[in-house]
């Protein structure tokens, strides 16, 4: 640890998350100091004394001294983009298989769901070593998922997915807070991230009562909501079929392609008009109202699956 102001690193990308931000700061420190004590030095050294004509001092013009110092700021400019783009993309993507967590966020409290289907208010217990990502939702206004001591920050948007992927390296309990600011109780938004070792974890989760998981949910939604009516293989009404949709680039009526991604599900069913797939008639009713905070989220995991399914046959 740098300073003893930093919560402690708890997860896989707190090091280099600290080294970026020990080096920005440490190289802008320098250079405030340089600047200051040549400010000092040449204020003493140059200053106009009695009697001195000021029209007789020649600015200095000296074309080495100029590309000198432009390249040398170029090449710090061009070094500390490369060295934080590159660890900053490292902590974007998650490591293949790593466990799905679904928060929703709301004024003012965080909602989890594990994978398993167990759920927990401003709290989120993981095991140590392996990687999760969490999906965040929110169900009203900008919130932001901060865990100091993993060194992650993510604004959950109303309306898009945002997703956030962490490790933790050693068991403890972190704090949550809300970065955003977002009403009256923001500064209470906050909750706890308990990292267990593997085995306490298994234990902790045989104590849960077994949850249904998000995609179960959807299932179950995509038959009382009335999707199944349509969109279930041998329907009368021409829809296009779910399986496999998830992921696959979707030609477009109007000639535009999109990829069937979580964002494009939602719109789909909130604002069934817009993007109609090619082939396809605009008849699907608009879920926007019918449907209950979160269960846009339960329908699109549950269709996320339909093309895991597709891809494991
Ligand atoms: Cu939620 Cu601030």
């Amino acid at each position: 640890m740098i300073w003893s102001i930093a919560p402690e690193q708890a997860s896989t990308q707190a090091e280099a998350f600290d080294r970026i931000f020990a080096m920005m700061t440490g190289f802008s420190l320098f250079v405030v100091a340089l600047v200051g004590a040549l400010i000092f030095v040449f204020s003493l050294l140059f200053r106009a004394k009695r009697g001195t004509p000021r029209r007789s001092v020649k600015a200095l013009q000296n074309r080495q001294i100029e590309v000198f110092w432009t390249a040398v700021t170029a090449f710090f400019a061009i070094f500390f983009f490369w060295y934080t783009s590159t660890a900053s993309l490292d902590a974007i993507e998650a490591p293949a298989g790593a466990m799905e967590y679904h928060v929703e966020a709301k004024q003012w409290m965080w909602k989890t769901r594990h994978p398993s289907g167990a759920r927990e208010l401003n709290a989120m217990h993981v095991p140590v070593g392996r990687p999760v990502t969490v999906f965040l939702n929110s169900q009203d206004v900008i919130h932001s998922f901060y865990v100091p001591a993993f060194r992650i920050k993510q604004d959950v948007v109303p309306g898009r997915t945002s997703t956030v992927w962490f490790e933790a390296t050693k068991p403890g309990t972190y704090r949550l807070f809300c970065a955003e600011f977002c009403g009256t109780d923001h500064a209470k938004m906050t909750g706890r991230v308990v990292a267990m070792a593997p085995g306490d974890y298994a234990r902790w989760l045989e104590t849960r009562a077994e949850g249904e998981t998000l995609a179960a949910t959807g299932a179950r939604l995509f038959v009382s909501a009335g999707c199944a009516g349509c969109h279930e293989e041998g329907s009368d009404v021409h829809a296009p079929s779910l399986a496999g949709l998830f992921g696959r680039e979707i030609p477009l009526a109007d000639g535009r392609q999109v990829t069937a991604d979580a964002d494009y599900l939602r719109d789909s069913i909130l604002l069934p008009g817009r993007d109609i797939a090619a082939g396809y008639e605009p008849i699907m009713p608009n879920f926007s109202g019918m449907l209950e905070d979160g269960e846009v989220e339960a329908l699109v995991a549950y269709i996320r699956t339909l093309s895991e399914e597709e891809a494991s046959r």
